[in-house]
């Protein structure tokens, strides 16, 4: 005997078929989903590249009449932690992971699993060597272009440590500097610090470094060993090079506390142009800084990872869209900022 089909699972099916959904699912508006991990979210300038990313992708939905799906999480300093979250956005089904690696010598296992699931890799602001990119097809990087940064910090701090004589303390012609660097290891900081001196050199400084120290980015570490290059050199220093922002304002941090006056404070040149380095630079506590294209940087990122998720179908985005060098590089320039132009750059972020 046929059984009746109850009235109340006629109507469900019939609602169904006329709103057109399939499995319980209404898939009219087409998602990316991008996942990032960063390798601290406390970096200033990390954090402020990333609002940018956010506020872009916000921007490229309106544009496109895609949805994009964000998903960010903080490796905070553990590679173990951000291969488990590369893990876990895979499975939940990231189109694109975008990876800002906390151990650029340890990108396999998030290369190996990136393969093996077909989801491309954006490695992102902390460089690998060459090979490790080139393990598979789908792996991009998206940085800049770290030498140009240090070259314009030593021409910054070349044409001003010779063209104010202020600064030659001892007045013996030869620029007795210091170093405070970022993570040892780090591309930018190892290069950074080479090109920053060779330039100063090349340009006709006569130098002798007194000491370095490493404060991993950061502007308390930096007070801190700043305060210590103080106790030991004391006025004896003319320059301060550092390889980013966040550590020159440490230095400064620093200066201050010693009650050392302005007019005697070494010159002091950074590299980023974050928020609080400009304002540095504006008020003339810097001599300047190399700007760290964050802008350039996250708009990128986020077109080359949404081309890479194959689901631009409406806005005609493509990879001819994106500056790619060698099929797998974006690598941004940097730009002098001094108080000649700084208000330029305090309107841009
Ligand atoms: C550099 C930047 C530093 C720090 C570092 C982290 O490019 O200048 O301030 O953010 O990246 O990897």
């Amino acid at each position: 005997m046929r059984k009746k089909i109850p009235a109340v699972v006629f109507l469900i099916v019939l609602l169904c078929l006329l709103s057109g959904c399939s499995g319980g699912k209404k898939d009219t508006v087409q998602t990316v989903k991008i996942g990032v991990t960063l390798y601290d979210q406390y970096d200033t300038f990390i954090s402020e590249m990333m609002g940018w990313f956010t506020a872009s992708a916000t921007a490229l939905e309106e544009e496109t009449g895609t949805a994009i799906n964000l998903e960010i999480v903080d490796a905070a300093g553990s590679q173990t932690t951000q291969n488990e979250q590369v893990k876990s956005l895979i499975e939940k089904g990231c189109d694109v992971i975008c990876v800002n690696l906390v151990d650029r010598t340890e990108p396999t296992t998030i290369t190996d699993m990136a393969e093996k699931n077909d989801v491309p890799i954006i490695f992102f602001n902390r460089e690998l060597v060459t090979e490790d990119l080139e393990r598979w097809k789908k792996l991009y990087y998206v940085g800049a272009d770290a030498i140009g940064s240090g070259i314009i910090q030593g021409e910054l701090a070349a044409e001003t440590f010779l063209g104010d004589e202020k600064y030659d303390k001892n007045g013996d012609g030869i620029c007795q500097y210091v170093v405070l660097e970022g993570e040892a290891g780090h591309q930018d900081a190892i290069v950074r610090t080479e090109y920053s001196v060779n330039t100063l050199v090349e340009n006709g400084v006569k130098v002798e470094k007194l000491g370095y120290a490493i404060a991993n980015w950061k502007r308390a570490q930096a007070q801190t060993k700043m305060a210590a290059l103080l106790e030991q050199y004391g006025n004896s220093i003319e320059l301060i090079l550092t390889n980013n922002d966040d550590m020159a304002l440490g230095a400064i941090d620093a200066l201050k506390a010693a009650g050392t006056s302005k007019n005697d404070w070494p010159l002091i040149v950074g590299i980023d142009g974050t928020d609080v380095g400009l304002t540095a630079v504006k008020n003339g506590e810097m001599a300047g800084t190399a700007y760290n294209d964050k802008e350039g940087q996250a708009e990128a990122m986020l077109k080359l990872a949404f081309v890479l998720s194959g689901k631009d179908a409406k806005n005609g985005l493509s990879m001819d869209d994106i500056p790619l060098e060698k099929e797998k590089y974006v690598r941004l320039p940097y730009y002098r900022v001094t108080l000649d132009n700084v208000e330029e750059y305090i309107k841009k972020s």
